[in-house]
């Protein structure tokens, strides 16, 4: 059975337009090939504890028997992340940019991963290769010209990770201006707003439906 693995990262559910965009994913994934399995990871609204990373990274320099409880837990818990991962044909990151970066609960949750000998960047990736989209939801605009230009900071963050590092196939599904409804300074590009939240539904529901023939293909081959 065909196995895809989702995170989410956004601290919302109401308005979430990453949910919503990942949701038109899934949605064409699985109208194309309904036996899927989604493994769920909702780091938004259920963060990691902010003392793992720490305790599995001392662990992970510290022999076996020397190791403190709190370090075989976090070292547990991140083998256990690492597992799920593995154990996933495809992938989808539902992530929105804040304070010009990568969420808080999302970076944990990598580092967390980094830990595991598996995820580190000196790896060869367990699931280097496979398919995986990113959805990233930014309420301003950042495209060259504009006068914030170059102030993502979570975009080519997380393009480094999934795709470099981790060496995961990856497709960024974007979407900007989303705070165009809600914040003035941007209510003259409320029309391009909408217009780029209709085309990164219509680009997701695409890549839905090419990943359900991609791994049609890789299951019959
Ligand atoms: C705490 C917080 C910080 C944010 N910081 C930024 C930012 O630095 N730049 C930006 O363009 N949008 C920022 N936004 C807007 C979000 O990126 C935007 O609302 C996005 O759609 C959030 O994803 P979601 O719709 O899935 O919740 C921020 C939103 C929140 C709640």
């Amino acid at each position: 059975m065909t196995t895809i693995f989702r995170l989410d990262a956004s601290i919302r559910y109401e308005g979430s337009v990453t949910r919503a965009v990942a949701d038109s994913l899934e949605s064409a994934l699985l109208a194309a090939a309904p036996e899927t399995q989604v493994i769920r990871t909702d780091v938004g609204s259920r963060p990691l504890p902010s003392t793992v990373w720490a305790d599995a990274l001392a662990g992970s320099h510290t022999a076996d028997a020397e190791r403190t409880a709190g370090q075989h837990e976090a070292l547990a818990l991140a083998a256990d992340l690492g597992d799920e991962l593995s154990r996933a044909d495809a992938f989808i990151f539902a992530i929105p940019m804040y304070n010009f970066g990568v969420p808080p609960h999302a970076k944990a949750w990598i580092d967390v991963l980094i830990a595991d000998p598996r995820f580190s960047p000196r790896s060869a990736n367990p699931i280097a290769g496979k398919p995986a989209f990113l959805v990233i939801a930014r309420g301003g605009t950042y495209g060259p010209g504009t006068p914030r230009e170059g102030w993502d900071h979570a975009t080519e963050w997380l393009k480094l990770i999934l795709g470099k590092i981790w060496g995961l196939d990856l497709k960024v599904v974007e979407v900007e201006l989303t705070a165009a409804n809600v914040n003035p300074a941007l209510a003259e590009l409320r029309e391009m707003a909408a217009q780029n939240l209709e085309r990164a539904h219509a680009t997701a529901a695409e890549c839905g439906k090419a990943l359900a023939e991609r791994l049609k293909e890789a299951d019959a081959a």
